[in-house]
């Protein structure tokens, strides 16, 4: 696994030419990474290997057409491409492997190693797709997930089987969060996805947050930045394929995506590339419909099957802007969001999670009467004392003239510490529900967090 980041950059698709003559058809064009050939009969969707000048292959997608026009897209690197070269179906079907020989296994977009460990040999296959649940067939979400941060625990619980959206500007710690909860999280299977993002923190993912232990229950699928965009795509839907797969063993999957918002950018290259006009911020209509087919695949599968997918979404909110189109579009989808706050990363405040902002929209289904009062009076003095913020720092508050405000102001210091957390601290749901109790001057004289 040294050399990583070295093999990553020099992947190249693996080639298995069957050529079926009929369909074979001839490069004419090639405008960016869109590629345009005649002659194919090829559905969208279906994999042909492209010839190049010197005489090997290079795997694309079919991602349209026109008339008589197929329009493909390389799925790793297009380099020494040719007018007139061949275009063979290659008979690649969308099905992947899968078994629990991918275990501690690093893959890239297309399911190939990446770990220099052998290739992979599974005997279940399973669709780059996955199969639609029907909504009423899906079991609800009844159990709570310990994630072992103490803010989320208490504040915003995440129940078995959620899909929620990690929210914030660069740099504020939203790969940080994910790491922690990868080591502390109570699931039997993790799956993480690094989508888009930088090459290097790959490699670090790998050694310094999972490490040997935590590497043995996950999987990690892999396609940075620089890949070709059908990649960082390929790579976002095989992530939840494998979360799939294990879910319908009865598994209690974790699958984490960093980023969301660097699959919706991959689908919009692809887009824009082949000819669909931009609608909101430069994105296309059909960034809007890939993120709910990929986020609905997340969550509870059948009732009676007992698996679960809960999952966490990196959203990029770019220049801190809540509005930003990707950012609108996932928090309507998704069972709640944790925004990050620059704010409070800049005092050095870690996890810097936006208390008034954030929201798990299954919290009330998972804790107890008791648990759900006492993270509302949280959430209450602490608004409570943000509003009151600028008058108390200048000192033109004066004590004594509102009790909640002077309450608020008590409490206040205990209840910051209550949100801190360090990068190695493990904080369980019962120990964290007790804390906040602790924070609060014990309000509420209940046991236990759970329902
Ligand atoms: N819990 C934490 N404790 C201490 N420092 C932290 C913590 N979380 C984040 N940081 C600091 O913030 C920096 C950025 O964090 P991180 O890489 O998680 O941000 P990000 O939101 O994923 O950024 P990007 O959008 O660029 O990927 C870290 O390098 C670290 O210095
Ligand atoms: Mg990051």
């Amino acid at each position: 696994m040294d050399n990583l980041a070295q093999r990553l950059r020099q992947y190249k698709p693996s080639v298995d030419v069957k050529p079926r003559i009929r369909a074979e058809g001839r490069l004419v064009r090639m405008v960016g990474l869109t590629l345009e050939a005649i002659g194919c009969d090829m559905p969208v969707g279906s994999y042909c290997n492209v010839e190049t000048a010197r005489g090997d292959f290079v795997e694309a997608e079919v991602v349209g057409f026109a008339s008589e026009r197929t329009f493909l897209m390389p799925v790793g690197m297009a380099e020494g491409l040719k007018p007139g070269g061949r275009v063979i179906p290659n008979d690649k079907a969308l099905n992947i492997p899968v078994g629990p020989e991918l275990l501690g296994r690093v893959l890239n977009g297309i399911g190939e190693p990446l770990d220099g460990r052998g290739p992979i040999t599974t005997k279940d296959t399973t669709s780059l797709h996955g199969k639609i649940i029907n909504p009423l067939a899906r079991k609800p979400i009844r159990e709570t997930l310990d994630v072992g941060i103490k803010a989320i625990n208490a504040l915003f619980t995440v129940g078995q089987g959620q899909r929620i959206g990690l929210f914030a500007g660069s740099g504020v710690g939203k790969s940080m969060l994910l790491g922690m909860m990868t080591r502390f999280t109570e699931a039997d299977i993790i799956v993480v996805g690094l989508v888009g993002e930088r090459g290097r923190e790959v490699k670090e993912f790998i050694d310094e947050i999972l490490g040997q232990e935590g590497m043995s229950r996950s999987v990690v699928v892999a396609s940075p930045a620089d890949d070709a965009p059908l990649m960082r795509l390929r790579a976002a839907m095989l992530t939840t394929s494998i979360a799939e797969y294990f879910r319908d063993q009865g598994k209690k999957v974790l699958l984490l995506m960093d980023s969301l918002t660097r699959f919706a950018q991959a689908q919009r290259e692809i887009a824009l590339a082949i000819g669909e006009p931009p609608a909101t911020k430069g994105y296309p209509p059909s960034v809007f419909a890939k993120i709910p087919q990929l986020v609905e695949r997340a969550g509870n599968g059948n009732e009676g099957t007992g698996g679960s997918i809960t999952a966490f979404y990196t959203v990029l909110t770019e220049g801190d802007d809540q509005q930003d189109p990707i950012a609108d579009a996932t928090r309507a989808i998704l069972d709640g969001h944790i925004v990050l706050s620059r704010r409070l990363a800049e005092e050095g405040h870690y996890p810097a999670i936006d208390v008034e902002a954030s929201i798990s929209r299954v919290m009330p289904q998972v804790v107890s009467e008791d648990h759900l009062k006492l993270a509302y009076s949280l959430k209450q003095i602490y608004a409570l004392y943000q509003q009151n913020k600028d008058l108390i720092s200048v000192g033109a508050y004066n004590a004594g003239s509102d009790a909640a405000i002077d309450q608020a102001i008590a409490l206040m210091p205990r209840v910051k510490g209550f949100l801190q957390q360090n990068l190695k601290e493990n904080v369980d749901i019962v120990t964290s529900y007790q804390q906040m109790n602790l924070a609060l001057n014990n309000q509420l004289q209940a046991k236990g967090g759970e329902s």
